[in-house]
């Protein structure tokens, strides 16, 4: 089914400067970029953003690495949207990610692991609506 999931370029894959090449991958994996914006994240933002991680203990340094640097937010569309974005990126843990895969490629650490993919339905409906309102949705 054609699905819609939100993905994030984190500071340290905008500053690496491969935004063209993340975008390169999802294109030739058949996923549309439907929105798309250059923000940095406020800690509020960030931190409503990983609400549901709030009582981890990695919490606040993910706070502070999402809040580092400015990010690309972005919506994927396409078929299986969802699980085909998380096949590209790999595994969140970089050293454990398939070779050929976005984190595998281009990520350092569990924290600047470069991306970010919705992780199921439900969280790419409320993600998407965290950053994006309806009419800058362009699907096609
Ligand atoms: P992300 O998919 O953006 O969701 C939460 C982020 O927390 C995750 O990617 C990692 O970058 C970061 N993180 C740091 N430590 C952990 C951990 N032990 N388990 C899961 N995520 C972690």
């Amino acid at each position: 089914a054609v699905e819609r999931t939100l993905s994030i370029i984190k500071p340290d894959g905008v500053e690496k400067n491969i935004i063209g090449e993340v975008y390169s991958r999802f294109e030739k994996a058949g996923l549309k970029v439907v929105a798309a914006r250059m923000l940095h994240l406020s800690q509020e933002q960030a931190e409503g953003f990983y609400a549901v991680h709030s009582e981890r203990p990695f919490f606040n340094d993910l706070v502070k690495f999402m809040t580092s640097g400015p990010v690309m937010v972005q919506v994927l569309e396409g078929d299986n949207a969802i699980a085909r974005n998380r096949e590209l990126m790999g595994a969140t843990n970089p050293a454990e990610a398939e070779p050929g895969t976005i984190r595998a490629d281009f990520a350092q650490t569990i924290d600047a692991n470069v991306v970010h993919g919705s992780d199921g339905a439900d969280t790419a409906r409320t993600e998407i609506d965290f950053f994006f309102k309806p009419e800058e949705i362009h699907s096609r």
